[in-house]
């Protein structure tokens, strides 16, 4: 995996009232990079244009994810829950390609190991796969879910850290 340097992300925790900032990079990965592997229709259902951001305000401070900031900009943001499951894991697309991602899952391992968790397992896209590939997980099943009525094909993977 490649560092970039010069543009490495400062990971830290998230902050309350940052939410929707959140929102806008879950947005962007979704529209502009899953949309690569996901048709229009998929991506609408996945991240629909008018969420329920009351709603998404409190899912985000339930799974209290790290962000990536850059420059004062937050490009990104991943968490990792007490059971090593992985809930989100989003970069935006301007952000993309940049070690953003790799930076976040770098944070997860080193808070997975100072909370003792013995595996990572997370529902993968089929965007995010090969990512997650080389951070060493592995396919337990390919699977369809349902989004707000609409099915899309995604994996769970897991990575042993034992
Ligand atoms: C998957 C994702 C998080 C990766 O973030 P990123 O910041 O672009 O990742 P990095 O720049 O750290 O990439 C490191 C390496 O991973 C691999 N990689 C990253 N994205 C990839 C992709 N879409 N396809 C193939 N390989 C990819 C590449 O080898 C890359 O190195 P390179 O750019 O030098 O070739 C980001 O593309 C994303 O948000 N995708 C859309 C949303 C999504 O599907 N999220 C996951 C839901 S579970």
């Amino acid at each position: 995996m490649k560092n970039h340097p010069a543009k490495e992300p400062v990971i830290r925790c998230f902050r309350p009232g940052e939410e929707s900032a959140l929102w806008e990079v879950f947005h962007s990965a979704v529209h502009s990079i899953a949309s690569k592997d996901y048709s229009a229709e998929q991506v609408d259902a996945w991240s629909p244009a008018n969420p329920d951001l009351a709603r998404w305000a409190k899912r985000i401070r339930g799974i209290n994810p790290f962000v990536a900031e850059r420059a004062g900009v937050v490009v990104g943001y991943a968490d990792v829950q007490a059971d090593g499951y992985i809930d989100h894991f989003f970069v935006s697309a301007a952000a993309a390609r940049q070690g953003v991602g790799s930076a976040l899952m770098r944070k997860l391992h080193e808070a997975a190991g100072q909370r003792n968790i013995s595996a990572l397992f997370s529902n993968v896209s089929l965007t995010a796969r090969p990512f997650f590939e080389q951070w060493g997980f592995v396919t337990l099943a390919r699977q369809s879910v349902s989004a707000r009525g609409v099915f899309l094909e995604n994996v769970s993977m897991k990575k042993s850290l034992s």
